[in-house]
């Protein structure tokens, strides 16, 4: 049997773990690899496919869990006698095809290590030690003495009504007309890309999404059933005449779009390029969800007006949520909609979710009334700026000629283009042991090819570890590079 994988796959199209484990499954299924048969090394198998080492070992990973393999320590890994049949005959009843997919894209995550010694530069969780605790404390001691059991109740599934009205303020300060009854409380943004998207596409249809992009939509898309279709990043965000195609496909139901310090680039749009962006949805009838999640968190230039204040079409559903801003534990987002759509939106959360916490809801209610969270926020972005200067000085001075990076206005994160030739997901785990985490850049594609991008995170290490993990980082792709691109590779391999 003859196994070819394609890494330039189209959009939607499966990742190459998925060819290989795939692949590999229906000749076990079929019985073409037989029992006992021992799979090439992970080593030798990425060579002859010319793919990562960690692209076979999740492949090999996946066959593992499903019982079709085994993998023994210094042995190998070996076709598993009596592999249970695909109609699931083993211990666990079968699963649906989505949740199978969803498992192959988590075993699919970049493997971090967590406490050691590297510096993690590679999630954007905000800093605990910047957390205002005092503060929210007595946010929440406030919200209680006030109102009491009612906080402890189930409450309106459109979320705390003094929450939404602070919120509403806030988006009418960005230039959104809101009121309270426009806005819906979900539990963060991820619950309200997922409401969002539930709105306008049902399973099999396509959702149209920046590529690269957020790596968890994609997993909410794969969930809903729906295809990601990518709209490649240009110098000035998602490329418009690319954008206007896909979005003129019948199947394309709905854009997601993150216009202000994107994930992973850290990029914004210009208003001109929002206003285009507008204009084509509205002339296709397209509607828009525009992920806001770190639109608070701008430390330099003017601010730009999200993509719901020059929406005159109604066609733009705008989310945020305090993760980023604040403390991703209280689970709370919100999205911003009008009319029927706030009713759709209910009747799609009621379906699955009774509502979230209300005494954090109030707590927090309480916390934006009181000021703290302006003042959390101008430390914040004080701190931001600070290590976005440590961390573009320390790349210059580390990282090899040919290296390029964003600069963010704003946000965590700092997308690194290295030169020719690395995979980043290789470059992880020897970066991991030379002292320094990030998050390898086919994460974010729609197709999972290789990247030799990487995306850099000001989230959780101060000045001195940024500093510290980027010469780490240095050390790791000057070792790559030196080792030399890999021996001429094949495409194809006898399994
Ligand atoms: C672009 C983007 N949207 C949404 C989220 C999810 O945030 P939340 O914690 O509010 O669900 C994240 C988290 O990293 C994100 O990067």
């Amino acid at each position: 049997m003859i196994l070819k994988v394609r890494t330039k796959a189209g959009p939607g199209s499966t990742p190459a773990y998925g060819q290989i484990a795939e692949h590999l499954r229906r000749e076990i299924r079929g019985g073409r690899l037989a029992d006992g048969k021992r799979l090439p090394t992970v080593r030798e198998m990425a060579k002859r496919l010319g793919v990562s080492r960690d692209t076979v070992a999740v492949a090999y990973e996946a066959l593992a869990a499903e019982g079709l393999v085994e993998s023994t320590v210094g042995r190998g890994t070996f076709v598993r006698a009596a592999a249970p049949s695909p109609k699931g005959t083993g211990a666990t009843p079968p699963l649906s095809p989505l949740v199978e997919r969803l498992l192959e894209r988590e075993r699919a995550r970049p493997r971090f290590v967590d406490g050691g010694e590297s510096v993690p530069l590679h999630a954007i969780v905000p800093d605990p030690s910047l957390f205002p605790l005092d503060a929210f404390r007595k946010a929440i001691q406030r919200a209680l003495r006030k109102e009491g059991g009612a906080l402890l109740a189930y409450g309106p599934p459109q979320g705390h009504r003094g929450l939404r009205e602070a919120i509403a303020a806030r988006l009418r300060a960005l230039g959104v007309e809101a009121g309270p009854d426009e806005v819906v409380l979900c539990q963060g943004a991820s619950e309200g890309i997922s409401l969002a998207l539930r709105l306008f596409a049902s399973p099999g249809d396509a959702v149209a999404v920046e590529d690269p992009t957020y790596g968890n939509v994609l997993s909410a898309v794969a969930g809903l059933g729906l295809v990601p279709v990518g709209v490649p990043m240009g110098e000035d965000g998602p490329d418009l005449a690319a954008l206007e195609q896909v979005l003129a496909r019948p199947e394309v139901k709905v854009l997601y779009t993150i216009p202000t310090f994107h994930n992973p680039l850290g990029t914004s749009t210009s208003v001109a390029h929002r206003r285009a962006l507008l204009e084509i949805a509205a002339r296709l009838g397209k509607p828009v969800v525009e992920d806001a999640y770190e639109i608070d968190l701008r430390y330099e230039g003017r601010p730009v007006p999200p993509l719901a204040a020059l929406d005159r079409s109604g066609l733009v559903l705008h989310l945020s949520s305090f993760s980023k801003a604040l403390f991703p534990g209280v689970r709370v987002g919100w999205i911003v909609a009008r009319g029927r759509l706030v009713d759709a939106l209910l009747a799609v959360k009621r379906s699955t979710d009774l509502g979230g916490s209300t005494l954090l809801q109030a707590a927090l209610a309480e916390f934006l009334g009181s000021g703290a969270f302006d003042r959390h926020l101008a430390r914040l972005r004080r701190a931001l700026l600070s290590r976005r200067k440590a961390l573009l000085e320390a790349l210059a001075k580390s990282l090899p000629a040919g290296t390029q990076w964003t600069t963010p206005d704003g946000g965590y994160q700092v997308w690194v283009e290295l030169p020719e030739g690395i995979d980043t997901r290789e470059l992880l785990a020897e970066a991991t042991k030379e002292g320094v985490q990030f998050s390898p850049g086919d994460f974010f594609r729609v197709d999972g090819r290789p990247s030799r991008a990487l995306r850099l995170s000001l989230a959780t290490a101060d000045e001195a570890a940024i500093r510290a993990g980027v010469a780490a980082l240095g050390r790791a792709v000057r070792e790559r590079m030196g080792a030399g691109r890999r021996a001429s590779r094949s495409r194809a391999v006898h399994v």
